[in-house]
């Protein structure tokens, strides 16, 4: 039998930061509000000339010098993000040109919105438990700032960039247990950028263009799913919330992350928190605090994670790891 591992991680930031003190002069907003409502104190945002391929560049960088491999060894590339370089190619094979992979190996992307690490992370799975790919290149990275409308108060302040990676090898024990991925596309109207390439932008509709969100019907529904879908990932693997060490979550906000918690029985200080400081950064959220809590310190081999998001689609998921 056959299961991945985590051979290492890494994670990039932009350097720019926007602090809530910032957004007040934007929008009609303020740190309180932000604070309380989200547990955002900062974000990171992109430079203009830095693309979701470059954060993709970073991390990946990071996650393969923390594996002691090369990046000849990765056969598979699986980049979650919602906001691509281009419409074609994907960031998956213009990221295997930039670190100079030859091999003819596949790399694709995928669009779950902020599930979108979940998603990628359970397609590299199943690629390695196949026997299909030996060395899957796994990132989450995204320029949500790209796809705000800064003149909205609604969404502007709850988003940042960055991009967070993993590197699995082939073990035999796992490593990943088991991934659960979810959807439902009833939800549409909740959270979503109305307009693309097929439909259209229309240009006296330039807001169309933007990220438009009904926060209070997505957040009960965020609740109800995390819940529902780390029961799920427990009853899978027989394993009692007792026998988790970490939460690692979508940084959304914290009092989604806070529910979950309660439902697991977790203080806080098991769950890796970095709304705080990285806003939400969809696909890029989890493996960013995954790569938080490696490097610091907190999160130890051997170690048993739950991962878990929620985002647009509505997509969810989540995985139970063995670090
Ligand atoms: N500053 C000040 N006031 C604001 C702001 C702001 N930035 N944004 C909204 N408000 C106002 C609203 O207009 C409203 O005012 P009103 O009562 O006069 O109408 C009031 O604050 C309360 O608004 P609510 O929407 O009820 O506030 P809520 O407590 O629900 O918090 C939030 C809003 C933070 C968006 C929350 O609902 C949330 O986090 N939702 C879930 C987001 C999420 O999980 N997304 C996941 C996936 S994201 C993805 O996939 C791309």
């Amino acid at each position: 039998m056959k299961y991945s591992k985590i051979l290492g991680t890494g994670s990039y930031l932009p350097k720019k930061v926007l602090h809530n003190s910032d957004l007040e002069k934007l929008v009609d907003t303020s740190d309180e509000w932000i604070r309380e409502r989200t547990g955002i104190q900062q974000r990171h945002i992109a430079a203009d000339d830095e693309t979701t391929l470059d954060l993709a560049e970073q991390a990946a960088r990071n996650a393969i010098d923390a594996s002691g491999l090369t990046a000849d060894d990765i056969d598979l590339i699986v980049i979650a993000t919602t906001t691509p370089d281009c419409v074609f190619p994907s960031v998956a094979t213009m990221l295997q040109a930039r670190l100079g992979i030859t091999n003819a190996s596949p790399a694709f992307d995928i669009q779950a919105v902020c599930a979108g690490f979940a998603y990628a992370l359970g397609v590299a799975d199943n690629f390695i438990r196949g026997g299909s790919a030996s060395v899957v290149l796994v990132i989450g990275a995204e320029t949500f700032s790209r796809i705000l409308n800064w003149e909205d108060r609604n969404t502007c302040v709850l988003f940042g960039d960055g991009a967070g990676a993993v590197l699995l090898g082939v073990s035999e024990q796992p490593g990943i247990h088991s991934t659960h991925l979810h959807a439902d596309g009833r939800y549409k109207e909740l959270l979503h950028v109305p307009s693309g390439v097929s439909s259209g932008y229309d240009a006296m509709q330039q807001q169309q263009a933007f990220v438009q969100m009904r926060g209070n019907e997505v957040f009960r529904m965020a609740v109800s799913k995390m819940r529902e879908v780390v029961e799920e990932a427990l009853a899978a693997n027989n394993m009692d919330k007792s026998e988790v060490d970490w939460l690692v979550p979508h940084q959304a906000n914290i009092r989604i992350i806070q529910a979950t918690a309660r439902k697991l029985n977790m203080s806080m200080d098991r769950v890796v928190l970095t709304v705080q400081n990285h806003g939400n950064t969809s696909a890029a959220s989890i493996p960013l605090a995954l790569d938080t809590a490696v490097r610091d310190g907190r999160i130890q081999r051997g170690e048993r994670l739950l991962l878990e998001g929620f985002g647009g689609g509505f997509t969810w998921g989540a995985a139970l790891i063995t670090f």
